[in-house]
């Protein structure tokens, strides 16, 4: 199953959310992986993780551990840091665009999804909805070409 939390404001609670989930389908014995595209890293934080995450070392062609992997009850934990390299992400977001950046993502995002498990928890910063990048990597872990936007009339303001 995949499970994406996400809300408009920061400071809310979704983390702790993730984690809360994190926590119940481990003690269950499951195998977890848990996408961190919070802005601050803070899973990521708390997973001992301490470079830069996966789409920041790309931009940089820089070589850094984004991804733990803790056995934890009877089950398995795995903490990817997509972003969590503060406000750099909406600068990050926007290299997305450059195909050579996007591709080099993209295979090492597939890389992390190979990993074997139950569940995906996606822990996202504050955002009424995901961005192009986010649609264009949850294609690759629902197995789809194509995922349909969320028309923007749905949504308020
Ligand atoms: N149910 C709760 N009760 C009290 N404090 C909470 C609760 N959920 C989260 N917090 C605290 O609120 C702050 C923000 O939570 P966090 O999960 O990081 O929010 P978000 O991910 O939405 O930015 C943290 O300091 C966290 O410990
Ligand atoms: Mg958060």
């Amino acid at each position: 199953m995949r499970i994406v939390v996400l809300g408009a404001k920061g400071g809310v609670g979704k983390s702790m959310v993730a984690l809360l989930l994190v926590r119940f389908l481990l003690s269950l014995g499951k195998r977890i992986l848990v996408v961190d595209r919070d802005m601050t890293g803070y899973i990521s934080w708390l997973a001992g993780i301490r470079g830069k995450g996966l789409m920041a070392s790309v931009i940089d062609n820089e070589e850094h551990n984004y991804l733990k992997t803790f056995n934890v009850d009877k089950g398995i934990l795995h903490v990817l840091k997509f972003y969590g390299d503060g406000p750099r992400l909406v600068n990050d977001v926007r290299q997305f665009s450059r195909e050579d950046i996007a591709n080099e993502v993209r295979e090492r995002y597939r890389e992390v999804l190979s990993l074997p498990h139950d569940h995906i928890i996606y822990d996202n910063r504050g955002m009424i909805e995901p961005s192009e990048i986010e649609f264009s990597l949850d294609s690759i872990s629902l197995n789809l070409t194509s995922v349909p936007r969320p028309l923007k009339s749905f949504l308020p303001g």
